[in-house]
């Protein structure tokens, strides 16, 4: 479907870039610019940058970069329409709606209900005679009523087909029942129950939607869970279990676990911040979500070394979404839940007090790598021990921390300091080389990163450059670049001659002349690319003069390459000029 332009412009206009990334990453303003920790790759320095007058955001790590369509595009990992229409909601404008996009969207409603109607149907046979068993396991895994509710769990009975006859019952499709994942097709042809006798976990995303169901055994049997698959509305490395609960919790913190099981128990024991991942490894998108609810989560993974190996994944990811982070070592039970249940809550609220900096539990694992006995192995240990410690931010931590490590490689807090203080030194003079050599190398900086996108002709391309700079600086220049027979096609780069040729069309249909409005027509490399021009200065004051003489490069250069061709189309666009005086205006 084709938006208009205009209610693309009335959008952006009201969805001002620094309030929505601001949603999004924590935001410092630094001069002219908004300054935070990039969405979009691993970093602990900035350098994702939003202009609040150009309405553009720029990641100088990665290159990414883009107007705020872009950057939900980007950020949600959505299609152009439906960041569009995440926006609309966000400004409350009415989306312009057509045939496809709201077919799609009706059908996702349509498996929501079914999912919710499934949720109700489990929970009601957890209150029949047929779900005794189920209830039963409940209650001895120590589950209230309160919390059965609370989490709305349910039971499957035993039986091929009892929920496809239920929800047929209620108008519901064997093709719904399909694509919502609630039923499987065996090798026949023929339709059965995903989910049998089995007591039933909802999941519930941050709207209140049911979208989708883990299920679990009552016995030893295996598997032990049964997840509902990947659909289209339910995606297990966006959505987190009980983030819809755990995001209204006071504490401050979440508590990230393994299992529904432990998550549901903490939550019972008047832990309310816990969350689960859905059956799968943490993800980089679980991360970044987590950081849009919390400024720091706690590991809380099973002790054993399935959990330990985890949860070093697990820091690295929460690392790169800027989180802080602290790692809760589980001690006399296998999990929160057995903890909970053995030994209280109180016992669990002490391994939470005493829950440490990342930091130390990965100098407790790597100390186990290294037998410190012996020399050799203790230089490698101290290695990498000062690798960790210097990576930290604040002096005072790396001050503890190297007197821990220290104190585990049997050598002197001083000695430890000196190390950590070298290598720092090491990392800022790298990180001041590479800097050097993006100022020292203009040639090659010129280049776009993406491959697809290098320039054939640098001279022209720095031109071109220039001329969309100063169009999205004043564009009634457009005017005067059209006396001088400026066309499209004169332009060297293809990305730069389709921006200029978006930008003037939309000049002379009197909409806004900007970057952001370009969402739906540029891919998201040529959209970065274009993003990362508009950095360099240009004056408005010199404009005209710069404009000449960038034209002037980039009709001779055109010349040189294609000869006759291009001039005729220089003096076709000339005449084309002289004949409409009134081109464009408006
Ligand atoms: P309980 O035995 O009920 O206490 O389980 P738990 O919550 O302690 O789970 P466990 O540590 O065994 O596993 C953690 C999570 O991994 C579970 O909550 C499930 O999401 C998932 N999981 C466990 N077993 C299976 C399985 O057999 N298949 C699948 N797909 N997922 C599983
Ligand atoms: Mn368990």
């Amino acid at each position: 479907m084709r938006i208009p332009d205009s209610f693309l412009d009335e959008l952006v206009a009201r969805s001002d870039i620094v309030d929505v990334v601001g949603g999004y990453v924590r935001l410092t303003k630094k001069g002219n610019n908004y300054w935070g920790l990039c969405p979009f790759h691993s970093e602990k320095t900035p350098s994702f940058s939003v202009s609040q007058q150009k309405q553009i955001y720029k990641c100088f790590g990665c290159g990414k970069g883009g107007g705020v369509v872009n950057f939900i595009m980007e950020a949600e990992q959505l299609p152009f329409v439906d960041a569009v229409r995440l926006l609309a909601q966000r400004a409350n404008l009415e989306m312009p709606e057509t045939g496809e996009a709201q077919g799609v969207r009706e059908y996702r409603k349509r498996l929501l209900e079914l999912n919710r109607e499934a949720a109700r149907y489990y929970h009601g046979v957890l209150r029949s005679p047929e779900g005794a068993a189920g209830l039963d396991y409940l209650r001895r895994r120590a589950l209230s009523p309160a919390t059965i509710t609370r989490f709305g769990l349910g039971v499957a009975p035993e039986g091929w087909d009892n929920l496809i006859s239920a929800m047929a019952e209620r108008g519901y499709s064997k093709k719904e029942l399909l694509d919502a994942g609630l039923v499987v097709k065996n090798q026949q042809g023929r339709l059965y129950d995903r989910f049998r006798n089995r007591v039933m976990f909802p999941i519930i995303d941050l709207r209140g939607e049911v979208i989708g169901f883990g299920g679990r055994v009552l016995d030893d049997s295996t598997p032990k869970y049964l997840n509902s698959p990947d659909t289209v509305i339910y995606n297990k490395s966006r959505n987190l279990f009980a983030l819809n609960l755990a995001r209204k919790s006071r504490q401050g913190h979440l508590i990230l676990t393994e299992g529904y099981m432990d998550t549901i128990s903490l939550h019972q024991a008047g832990f309310d911040c816990a969350v689960a991942s859905l059956g799968t490894a943490l993800t980089a998108e679980h991360a970044q979500l987590l950081s849009r609810y919390t400024g720091e989560v706690i590991i809380c993974y099973d002790g054993d070394g399935a959990g330990v190996s985890a949860a070093q994944r697990a820091i690295l990811l929460l690392e790169g979404a800027g989180l802080k982070i602290r790692v809760l070592q589980m001690r006399g039970a296998k999990d929160p839940d057995e903890l909970i249940k053995t030994q209280g809550r109180a016992a669990f609220a002490q391994l939470l007090e005493q829950s440490e900096n990342h930091i130390q539990y990965r100098l407790d694992r790597l100390k186990g790598n290294y037998d410190l006995t012996d020399d050799t192995q203790r230089v490698e240990f101290m290695k990498e021990a000062v690798g960790l410690v210097a990576s930290l931010h604040s002096a005072v931590e790396r001050e503890i921390y190297g007197a821990r490590a220290a104190e585990l490689a049997g050598v002197s807090a001083e000695a430890m300091a000196a190390e950590v203080k070298k290598e720092l030194r090491r990392r800022i003079f790298q990180e001041k080389k590479k800097q050097e050599r993006r100022d020292l190398a203009p040639a090659q900086q010129m280049q776009p990163r993406e491959r697809s996108l290098r320039y054939e002709n640098i001279r022209s391309a720095r031109a071109e450059e220039g001329v969309i700079r100063l169009m999205l600086l004043s564009p009634d220049l457009f005017r005067q670049a059209a006396a001088q027979g400026l066309e499209p096609e004169q332009f060297s780069a293809p990305v730069l001659g389709k921006t200029y040729r978006l930008l003037r069309t939309r000049w002379e249909q009197g909409l806004q002349v900007q970057l952001a409005g370009l969402a739906g027509e540029l891919s998201g490399e040529e959209m970065s690319h274009v993003a990362s021009i508009t950095d360099q200065p240009e004056s408005a004051a010199h404009a005209v003069q710069a404009l000449r003489d960038y034209i002037a490069v980039i009709q001779t250069e055109a010349q040189r390459r294609g000869g006759g061709d291009q001039i005729a189309l220089l003096r076709a666009a000339q005449k084309k000029y002289k004949e409409n005086k009134s081109y464009g205006g408006s």
